[in-house]
């Protein structure tokens, strides 16, 4: 049995959901209750605490390549490998808070499948003999994921305990220090590294932060293996992923799709681009500007667009707009949404953006500063939100470059400068 009756009306279903359903209900319904869910994947291989079924399923987790898809990418079993190495019992965190504005794949992915993560957290927290799995999930979806824990527990289906945490507002929130920070003690912004998380996080304790559709790519290679996992995607970046598909689409919305597929294919399930387009930008916030026309005809995945795809998400930018005055507008926004704890945040990113804001209206903006600061924030922070900012205003200034050379001249080739559907004021903050 399935129902949408605790579901936010953004959340629920819509046609064409997924191009691959892996994760995600094929019908693009849910939330699944552990009946549904149980139905469609089997049961999971969890509650097993012995070495050679630990060494067995941190060979699959290898075997497979699962990496991260919380942004960085990260290769999954090299950070369960970290967290084993710790001295103290480790916790699990599940990291559902999606601060990236325009992303909505993870509160698709706890709205409609919420048992899948929470199999996922459950097997991890088998593999690291955790003590506790903190889920930390967006408002939106807290009552989908209240209702599905305590389903479970008056199942007794899991051996370690769930707590589930409404997640801080804002882009920094996510990052894993700032999760553990939110959780402990209120405050969502992230600390100085290192230790790391794995070596000392939560309570002290070697933590795992895991996005959620991580630990739901997870608890699918613990029940069909590697080899299946593997069936789709690249060799090197294999398997599945949600990709919000946003801006000038005809359906913005979250689609489950092979890594690898073309882009064009992709903005297909979408009903394919409402405009003529000039650039996407892949990744999002943290990700890269690329023209459209050398982007629609390769593959979505890191090695072949150059850029990791971040929390997936892929924007289409209309050739009516204006580049610059959207970049000008990202990043004040980054810059407002830093904890302005590092000198970056507080100093550059503020400049940047002002820059920026000069340059988009066409005023006598300093280029050469700008490049420069572009490059000094880079690396420079306790986390890396002006890394990623500086890389997407880079991209942008070179993607848009015959803009630039306009604006500079006095005059701009847009003809509607609206901000773009869900960059920002249609998203959730
Ligand atoms: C500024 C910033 C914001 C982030 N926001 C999120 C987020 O909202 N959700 C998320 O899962 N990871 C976010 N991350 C990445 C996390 O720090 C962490 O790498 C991730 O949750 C680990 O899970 P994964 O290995 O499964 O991707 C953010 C990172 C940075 C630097
Ligand atoms: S780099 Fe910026 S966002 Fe990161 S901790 Fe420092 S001030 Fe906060």
């Amino acid at each position: 049995m399935t129902s949408t009756g605790v579901l936010p009306r953004s959340l629920r279903s819509g046609p064409d959901v997924s191009f691959v359903p892996r994760v995600l209900p094929a019908d693009g319904s849910g939330p699944e209750d552990l009946s549904a869910h149980l139905e469609r994947h089997g049961t999971c291989a969890q509650n097993h605490t012995s070495k050679e079924w630990r060494d067995s399923v941190l060979h699959e987790i290898e075997c497979a390549g699962l990496f991260g898809r919380g942004g960085a990418a990260f290769p999954t079993v090299q950070k369960l490998r970290a967290v084993l190495a710790g001295t103290r019992q480790p916790l699990v965190i599940g990291n559902g808070t999606e601060g990236e504005p325009a992303s909505m794949k993870d509160r698709v992915l706890l709205a409609r499948a919420p048992h899948l993560v929470l199999d996922g957290a459950a097997v991890a927290a088998d593999i690291i003999m955790a003590a506790e799995i903190v889920l930390v999930v967006h408002r939106e979806v807290r009552a989908a994921v209240d209702a599905a824990v305590d389903e479970r527990l008056q199942r007794g289906i899991d051996r370690v305990p769930v707590r589930v945490v409404t997640a801080a507002d804002s882009f920094v929130a996510g990052e894993a220090s700032a999760v553990v920070n939110w959780v402990e003690r209120g405050r969502a912004v992230p600390m100085d590294k290192p230790p790391r998380m794995s070596e000392r996080g939560l309570g002290r304790r070697p933590t795992l932060v895991q996005n959620v559709e991580t630990l739901a790519h997870l608890a699918l290679i613990c029940r069909h293996g590697s080899e299946w996992y593997r069936e789709i995607g690249t060799p090197g970046e294999p398997g599945s992923m949600l990709v919000t598909i946003a801006g000038s689409v005809e359906r913005v919305g979250v689609r489950e799709v092979a890594i690898g597929s073309r882009v064009s294919d992709i903005l297909a399930l979408a009903g394919g681009p409402s405009a003529e387009l000039q650039a996407l930008l892949i990744g999002g916030y943290f990700g890269r500007w690329i023209s459209s026309d050398s982007a629609m005809t390769l593959p979505f995945s890191a090695q072949s667009l150059k850029v990791g795809l971040g929390a997936g998400l892929l924007v289409a930018f209309p050739a009516s707009g204006c580049g610059l005055a959207e970049t000008a507008r990202l990043a004040r926004y980054m810059a407002t949404q830093s904890a302005g704890q590092c000198g970056p945040c507080k100093f550059g990113l503020p400049a940047i953006a002002h820059e920026l804001e000069v340059l988009a209206q066409g005023g006598p903006a300093r280029m050469n500063e700008l490049t420069r600061w572009l490059v000094e924030v880079d690396g420079r922070g306790a986390c890396s939100h002006p890394d990623g900012a500086a890389r997407q205003i880079r991209s942008a200034l070179d993607v848009f470059h015959h803009e630039v050379e306009r604006h500079l001249e006095g005059w701009c080739s847009a003809s509607d400068t609206t901000p773009i559907p869900l960059l920002i004021e249609g998203g959730s903050r």
